[in-house]
């Protein structure tokens, strides 16, 4: 006999009736509200309600005394309760089994989600090839500013004041008078080189470009170009084409011919364009080269003499040859890039096919 018992037999039978509803009321709600966080304090619950000699065992004790009158109905609240207890206890049980078992299933000695490698951007890949291939016969690499003035982006470019070829390049202006602006193509960065180097000047400049272009699938008004620039004593036309052989073959493979078709540029003369045999068809004609068997790829042509006059290099002593070219579209016939708008989204389906690529 426990103490409570001893409590209870010493009480009348209608107060222990009373007494035991109480109790049962209060236990059912305690019971209610217990959420064991383990299987061991589920075990401790256990024990403390409906063990042998838990709370509610000891309340079917202390029923013996209840009266014969009220029995029937302590002892239905008797017999909830303990359903109560039991059933919290077997979901709590079942329960903490699954969480256990999730616990158990943890490898830890499996190896860790890999982390995805990156790409290199594609019109980064083919920048980095130009620039190593022409690092191998002695150019340097060179930059200039993005924004820049009339002088550098036109004038010491020998476009003349009201020259129509100003209006070629679609400008984005930020000022008008003094004008500033962004730059429309690399030949900026020339001036901005011969104005404080004087020759031997051998260089490349890649950088980034603006023309106020409607953007579709086969322009940008942001883009990319390569300008070359070497200026010495006895630099001649056959020194400019022999570069750019060795560029095309380089790039597009050793069996690559070039053509040069005369052109017009402010800053050169003579100026020209040169086109590589397609490398798709190999000059037998295909889509990708409209059937010509030839791709443009840039302009070129000798260093006009005003230009090197413009920067104070002795245009008598002096020649040199220059060339641009975009890097979009070379990225575009290296790798069948179809629209030039991908290299700008940064979507990484069409980047990470570059993951490969050198
Ligand atoms: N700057 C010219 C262009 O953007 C390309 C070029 C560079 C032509 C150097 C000749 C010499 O179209």
């Amino acid at each position: 006999m426990n103490s409570q018992t001893g409590f209870y037999l010493s009480l009348q039978p209608w107060n222990i009736y009373y007494i035991m509803l109480d109790k049962i009321k209060a236990l059912a709600e305690e019971i209610s509200r217990v959420k064991p966080k383990s299987l061991a304090e589920l075990d401790e619950i256990r024990i403390k309600y409906i063990s042998k000699k838990g709370i509610i065992s000891q309340l079917f004790d202390d029923f013996r005394v209840v009266a014969p009158e009220l029995k029937k109905e302590v002892g239905k609240a008797l017999n909830e309760l303990k359903n109560l207890a039991m059933d919290k206890i077997n979901t709590a049980k079942e329960e903490l089994e699954i969480q256990d078992q999730g616990a158990h299933d943890l490898d830890l000695s499996a190896p860790g989600d890999s982390i995805g490698l990156g790409s290199r951007h594609p019109l980064a890949l083919v920048r980095n090839r130009i620039i190593d291939l022409f690092g191998r016969i002695g150019y340097n690499v060179m930059e200039g500013p993005e924004i820049e003035d009339d002088w550098h982006n036109f004038t010491a470019l020998n476009f003349a004041a009201e020259h129509p070829a100003r209006d070629m390049q679609d400008t984005f202006f930020i000022e008008k008078n003094p004008d500033v602006l962004l730059r429309t193509h690399t030949s900026n960065v020339q001036i901005r080189v011969m104005e404080r180097t004087q020759p031997p000047i051998r260089a490349i400049f890649p950088g980034r470009v603006f023309r106020n272009e409607a953007i579709s699938a086969r322009s940008h008004c942001i883009f990319h170009q390569v300008e070359g620039l070497y200026v010495d004593e006895n630099v001649s036309f056959a020194d400019l084409k022999q570069t750019l052989l060795f560029f095309a073959q380089e790039l597009f493979g050793v069996d690559t011919k070039i053509r040069l078709r005369p052109s017009y540029f402010p800053f050169t003369e003579p100026s020209a364009e040169m086109d590589v045999s397609c490398s798709i068809c190999g000059g037998k004609g295909c889509n990708l080269c409209k059937y010509t068997g030839w791709l443009e790829i840039l302009g070129c042509g000798m260093v006009d003499p005003n230009v090197l006059d413009a920067c104070n290099i002795d245009s008598q002593k002096y020649t040199g040859f220059a060339f641009g070219m975009g890097i979009e579209r070379i990225t575009m016939l290296l790798y069948g890039v179809k629209d030039i708008r991908l290299y700008f989204e940064n979507d990484v389906r069409f980047l990470q096919q570059f993951r490969s690529a050198l």
